[in-house]
């Protein structure tokens, strides 16, 4: 089991995954929207947004927004584990919300994670997705994501690293602080100062409790060797979630949604040569290295090879030529194009 959660299992029983009919939470009838709230909350229901489930009877939480976050993080492909996991988290914090109106113990949930994955395998996306449904949830002020890596915390004198990383720590109050390859905080042993931003970043965690939700990512078997060898940092992630790489239905998929969000579609042929494109690549081991990334390369080069087409052979611009990438606009793209693709483009702030 990838996930672990600190919940009770009364409460994760309460967690509805959205897709039986008729599911109702154990004893939460008063906080359901009933059949009076209409056919679309319903729909939006069988889809699995917990927003839908809980949010509108709380006070102070705006529904149509969180119900917005939640749809984002619906729309991405694939990723169960993540969705489940956010869904419990927002089913938790609003459960305990309205315990405490009941007069019922409640507990606040500890969201610290750490996100297991190859690059490209959605661990931003999901972080920032995250801070935004935490945000309207009011769990976070701000919602807002601070990325950062090393070198960002790292100094180069005794004093230099806790300056930095408590900058960083600053900035992300409010919001969340997502360490990118975080297990080389631990790089260089005990004399390094990575250990020195490590005990910086437990000492905010400890001082700004609630205030933000640190994330430390990074590749699946440097990530458990640096929990592991740092035993008081585990019990301070109660979530360790698994971003797996994607399948080749799921990289197809992930494709033809960029496509379909910036207005164009694939002929028959396009969709043809994309799958055989992406297929090579997962064969190769190309992918593990690129996963959504390269999908999203291969679509982006595909649209600039489209806009030359059309120009260059001074096609007629109708619609269906504007909205068509054809076979031939699909090419391979060049390893040296996905390795300095600047994740740095999405990084640092959002
Ligand atoms: N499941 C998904 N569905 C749709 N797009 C995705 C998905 N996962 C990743 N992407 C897209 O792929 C790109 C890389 O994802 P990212 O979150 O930066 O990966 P990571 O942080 O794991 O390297 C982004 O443009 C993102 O929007
Ligand atoms: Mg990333």
């Amino acid at each position: 089991m990838p996930i672990k959660l600190i919940f009770s299992s009364k409460t994760t029983a309460v967690v509805s995954d959205g897709g039986e009919e008729g599911q109702e939470p154990v004893g939460g009838g008063k906080i359901l929207p009933s059949s009076r709230d209409g056919d679309s909350s319903n729909k939006k229901q069988e889809k699995g947004s917990a927003g839908s489930l809980f949010a509108r009877n709380l006070p102070g939480v705006q529904w149509q927004n969180l119900e917005k976050a939640m749809g984002e993080l619906d729309q991405l492909i694939g990723l169960t584990e993540a969705k489940r996991l956010i869904r419990e988290a927002v089913a938790f914090t609003e459960i305990q919300r309205v315990r405490a109106r009941e007069n019922l113990l409640s507990e606040s949930l500890s969201l610290h994670m750490i996100f297991k994955g190859h690059p490209g395998t959605g661990k931003t996306t999901v972080a920032r997705i995250a801070g935004k449904v935490f945000k309207e949830l009011g769990v976070l002020s701000k919602g807002h994501l601070i990325e950062v890596e090393r070198a960002d915390l790292v100094g180069e004198y005794i004093g230099h690293t806790a300056r930095k990383t408590r900058e960083h720590l600053k900035r992300a109050l409010g919001g969340i602080l997502f360490i990118d390859e975080a297990y080389s905080l631990a790089r260089g042993g005990e004399r390094d100062f990575g250990r020195e931003a490590i005990d910086c970043l437990v000492k905010g965690m400890e001082d700004h409790r609630e205030e933000f939700i640190l994330i430390l990512a990074g590749y699946r078997d440097e990530m458990e060797l640096f929990i592991r060898s740092n035993p008081g940092l585990r019990s301070r992630f109660p979530i360790i979630l698994d971003f797996p790489d994607y399948s080749l239905e799921e990289l197809i998929n992930i494709a033809r949604l960029m496509l379909s969000q910036k207005q164009y579609r694939l002929t028959v042929d396009a969709e043809v040569k994309l799958e055989k494109m992406l297929r090579k690549s997962i064969f190769s081991g190309y992918n593990r290295s690129g996963n959504a990334r390269l999908a999203r390369n291969i679509i982006e080069n595909a649209i600039r090879r489209q806009a030359y087409r059309l120009l260059e052979r001074g096609m007629e611009l109708h619609r269906d030529n504007l909205l068509q990438i054809t076979e031939e606009d699909l090419v391979e793209v060049d390893r040296a194009v996905l390795f300095s693709d600047p994740m740095d483009q999405e990084r640092k702030v959002y």
